[in-house]
């Protein structure tokens, strides 16, 4: 099993919904039982709490389901995954704070860099204090960097 976490701040807005995105993609090609997906924050205060009700609402409308709870990334965490994926510069800087060895720190990449129409370095912004297009953003870059994360896991763990 192949474990990917995708990690924002809060795990409430944009790590849920690559979760929900990437779950989709792997349902489709029918890799559910090769590849495990979770989401998790840098930050802990919106732990125990669903998904943001406009995340939900603009995901639905594409057909995914949000329905996790929020919880905090923590150290072992990086024991439990292969892949740690941060939604920007600033949590993938705090995870390759947090990670105890190179190996670790390997683990952690930006989303974005899967998506090969994304310039270097690009970051999935937070759509919490801005409006509806916001969470349409997230969304369509989900879809495009989620799309180049399968295709990356497939060929490099053969599935
Ligand atoms: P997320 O968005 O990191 O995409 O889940 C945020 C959620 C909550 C806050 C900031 C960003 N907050 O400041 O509470």
């Amino acid at each position: 099993m192949v474990r990917v976490c995708f990690v924002c701040l809060g795990n409430i807005c944009r790590s849920p919904t690559a979760e929900g995105v990437m779950k989709a993609l792997v349902a489709r090609a029918s890799l559910e039982h090769a590849i495990a997906i979770e989401s998790a924050g840098t930050a802990g205060y919106h732990e125990g709490e669903p998904s943001d009700a406009r995340s939900r609402k603009h995901a639905k409308r594409r057909g995914y389901a949000l329905d996790g709870t929020a919880r905090q990334f923590r150290v072992p965490d990086f024991g439990r995954f292969e892949h740690v994926l941060a939604m920007d510069g600033r949590n993938a800087a705090q995870l390759v704070a947090m990670a105890r060895s190179d190996a670790e720190r390997a683990k952690v990449r930006l989303l974005r860099a899967f998506d090969p129409e994304s310039p270097p370095d690009a970051d999935v912004p937070d759509p919490y204090y801005g409006g509806d297009a916001g969470f349409e953003e997230v969304l369509d870059l989900c879809e495009r960097a989620c799309a180049g994360l399968l295709a990356h896991l497939r060929e490099t763990h053969r599935l």
